[in-house]
């Protein structure tokens, strides 16, 4: 048996050039550890539903569940309605597997320019916990006495105490293995006086099992205003669905872009329904697809968290040292970006692929063991 069961969802637009770099860095990557791969690549996405309009079956979730672990490129075609390929596949991923937890790191790398003046790596150093499965995204709602001027539309906000609680242990977890031990809870208690209140109570439940762990809270408003502001001010944040969605991606803003922002939609718990599937939080970009122009950073990116958390559910610690490889490449390519964009760097997928994989072979220990097979 191999040592990693990996299914690849190379998606839509840019997805398959940037899942591909990352294939590369993990060849690059796995014989030093000793790592054997089995990888499997489905094609899942808009081509295939355009074909034959199925976007996921049922079936096609329930094979999935014997993959160890998912990376998927990108959703979305400007061809396929809004909403078909992001629900029928991405949330269907999502709700199906029950994968409950979206980690999106947001750390400034050496090197990368972020927007905000006067800040470096030290100051903005975050790991986002949003949950993943509950909140609006939940599809909840609907409209009435459509054409007349009486049209109602609601859409609801559902939080229950068991995803809330799930979701803040995780984030106090995570919070307590980062140095700093301190999570802020990210909500808007002082209109959302249901779902919010329901998140602050459990959120202070929670706290007193985490003695070491210092907590704050901020309003969400607050928090986008503190982000551009004084980013230092946050180590670990959780956060519901929606307002996830949003912070997430100012928080990547700052760290230079969607260029390097990678996530992970996890079910971390050692009887997980299947696997988790991670994925790079930038979209399809199908004005650049099929140009070599696409960065694989981010990519590259939820690769190294893909190695790190499966090998961490699966109790595989050579899996969480390829993990930890992958990161330190990254870190080392970054400063290739100084005066750069990360989006228009004018350096090729391919390009920034091969620097990442010398700069693996540069930084990781080569020990020997077995090979890749695909
Ligand atoms: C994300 C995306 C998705 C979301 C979309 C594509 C459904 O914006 O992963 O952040 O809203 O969660
Ligand atoms: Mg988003």
């Amino acid at each position: 048996m191999a040592d990693l069961n990996l299914a690849t969802i190379g998606g839509d637009g840019v997805g398959p050039e940037v899942v591909d770099q990352a294939l590369r860095v993990l060849d690059a990557t796995a014989p030093r550890f000793g790592l054997s791969i089995d990888r499997t690549d489905l094609p899942y996405g808009g081509a295939r539903y355009l074909e034959t309009g199925q976007v996921l079956t049922d079936d096609e979730v329930q094979d999935l569940k014997r993959y160890d672990a998912v990376l998927l490129g990108a959703v979305g075609r400007p061809d396929v309605p809004p909403g078909v390929l992001e629900k029928g596949l991405l949330l269907k991923l999502r709700f199906d597997l029950d994968l409950f937890i979206n980690l999106r790191p947001g750390a400034l790398l050496p090197g990368v320019t972020t927007p905000l003046a006067d800040k470096q790596p030290a100051d903005i150093d975050m790991l986002m916990v949003r949950e993943n499965t509950e909140s609006l995204y939940l599809g909840a709602g609907g409209r009435a006495r459509q054409g007349t001027p009486y049209e109602v539309a609601t859409q609801e906000m559902w939080a229950t105490r068991f995803g809330v609680e799930r979701c803040l242990r995780y984030a106090f977890d995570a919070a307590q293995a980062r140095p700093r031990k301190h999570l802020t809870l990210v909500h808007k208690t002082n209109v959302l006086t249901f779902c919010g209140k329901l998140w602050f109570d459990v959120f202070q439940e929670v706290a007193g099992d985490y003695p070491d762990v210092e907590t704050d809270y901020h309003h969400v408003d607050a928090c986008c205003m503190y982000l551009v502001s004084s980013p230092e001010r946050y180590d670990t944040l959780v956060t519901e669905n929606m307002f996830g969605d949003i912070v997430t991606d100012l928080a990547a803003a700052i760290c230079g872009g969607m260029g390097v922002a990678a996530s992970g939609n996890l079910n971390p718990l050692a009887d997980a329904l299947g696997p988790s599937v991670f994925e790079p939080v930038h979209g399809s970009a199908p004005d650049i697809a099929g140009q070599d122009a696409a960065n694989p950073l981010a990519c590259v990116a939820s690769l190294a968290m893909l190695l790190t958390e499966t090998g961490r559910r699966l109790d595989k610690p050579k899996l969480v040292d390829a993990g930890g490889a992958v990161d330190r490449a990254i870190a080392a390519v970054s400063p290739t970006f100084a005066g750069k964009r990360l989006d228009r760097s004018g350096m090729g997928c391919t390009e920034i692929g091969d620097r990442l994989i010398q700069a693996v072979e540069q930084t990781a220990s080569a020990p020997s063991g077995a090979g890749v097979s695909s």
